[in-house]
């Protein structure tokens, strides 16, 4: 059965990496697919047609449907461009994978402003702005009596969720889309869409220099046999969401790596003090150590809250 039979995707950086797992597997359960890519390098610095085009010949190789779109997502006109190619090729959307993206590490105190602007552009305006045209889209749709079961699936990361050191930028835009999901996910219930993010892990440009860097342990979650880190591992969960199936699911973030999809549970109040008026500044030394360590430490880049020993050591 093709779960996503005639609805109409974009994937946003679709060319290579997990958005092109992702494009492959909507068009394999029979979603026509809008493929954009700029063909960016991967610090967004400079730009080569050419990976749009050569997904879009992969999908229509297995007798699916797909068109190339190479705008810059971040940019206002060239995101309404791409959602209008979606409509005026397959007639609507359904689906928009937010998933484009590019890294430029820096320790904060080495970070360039062009550095910064770039990399919160292209994530958190490059969220926004396709999210922006195409919820204007399906708002007017639902005003019109034709609302659709649509869906909009951003990209977070562990480094904005947990937090990793030399990506202050990165971590500040993946945090930013995380929070602007779980509010669009409220204003866009109204016209028939959900909003959800995920996490995802996938060898690709964007992993291999965490690997390197011994950041990440590719051997976490290994399986003999299996390769867990393979892109494609993420797609079934991102083809799913777009589905129609996954209606009442929004607002929540999944982590996707290798064979398990993990539900983030986000910041909540946690203990606290309070008395009936404004503390001064004197008392809360003797308070303050004993609240924190009441509270939940902060989760690893795995995700996982230490243990308490570890977490004092
Ligand atoms: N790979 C991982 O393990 C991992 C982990 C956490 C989050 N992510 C996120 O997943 C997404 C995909 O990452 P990936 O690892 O596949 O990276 P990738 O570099 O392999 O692919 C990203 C694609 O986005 C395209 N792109 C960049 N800027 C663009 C723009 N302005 N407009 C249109 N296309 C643009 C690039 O050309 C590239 O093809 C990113 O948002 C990334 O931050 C990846």
């Amino acid at each position: 059965m093709q779960l996503c039979k005639d609805r109409v995707v974009i994937v946003t950086g679709a060319g290579r990496g997990l958005g092109r797992e992702y494009a492959l597997e909507f068009a394999r359960q029979g979603a026509k697919v809008v493929v954009n890519d700029l063909g960016a390098s991967p610090d967004g610095s400079t730009n080569a047609a050419g990976p749009a085009d050569e997904v879009v010949a992969e999908i229509r190789a297995m007798g699916a449907e797909a068109v190339a779109n190479m705008d810059d997502v971040s940019d206002w006109e060239g995101s309404q461009r791409m959602v209008q190619a979606a409509i005026d090729t397959f007639g609507s959307l359904d689906v928009l994978v937010n998933n484009a993206g590019i890294l430029r590490d820096r320790m904060m105190v080495n970070m360039e402003p062009q550095d910064w602007d770039a990399v919160i552009r292209v994530h958190l305006r490059g969220t926004f702005a396709p999210s922006r045209h195409a919820g204007a889209y399906w708002r007017d749709e639902s005003k019109a009596g034709r609302q659709r079961v649509a869906r909009i699936i951003n990209t977070s990361s562990s480094a904005g969720l947990f937090g990793n050191v030399g990506q202050t930028c990165y971590g500040a835009a993946k945090a930013g889309i995380a929070a602007m999901s779980i509010i669009a996910a409220q204003e866009l219930a109204r016209y028939g869409v959900t909003v959800n993010t995920i996490y995802p892990t996938g060898a690709s440009r964007h992993l291999n220099h965490l690997i390197k860097s011994g950041r990440l342990n590719p051997q976490f979650n290994a399986v003999e046999g299996f390769d867990a880190l393979d892109p494609a591992n993420v797609a079934p969960l991102v083809a799913w969401l777009g589905s129609t199936e996954s209606s009442g699911i929004t607002g929540r973030v999944f982590g996707g790596r290798g064979g398990r999809i993990t539900v983030a549970e986000g910041w909540h109040a946690g203990p606290y003090i309070e008395k009936a008026g404004r503390w001064e500044v004197s008392e809360l030394g003797a308070l303050m150590p004993d609240l924190v360590a009441r509270a939940a430490p902060n989760a690893t880049l795995d995700g996982v809250i230490p243990a308490p020993d570890k977490a004092a050591a």
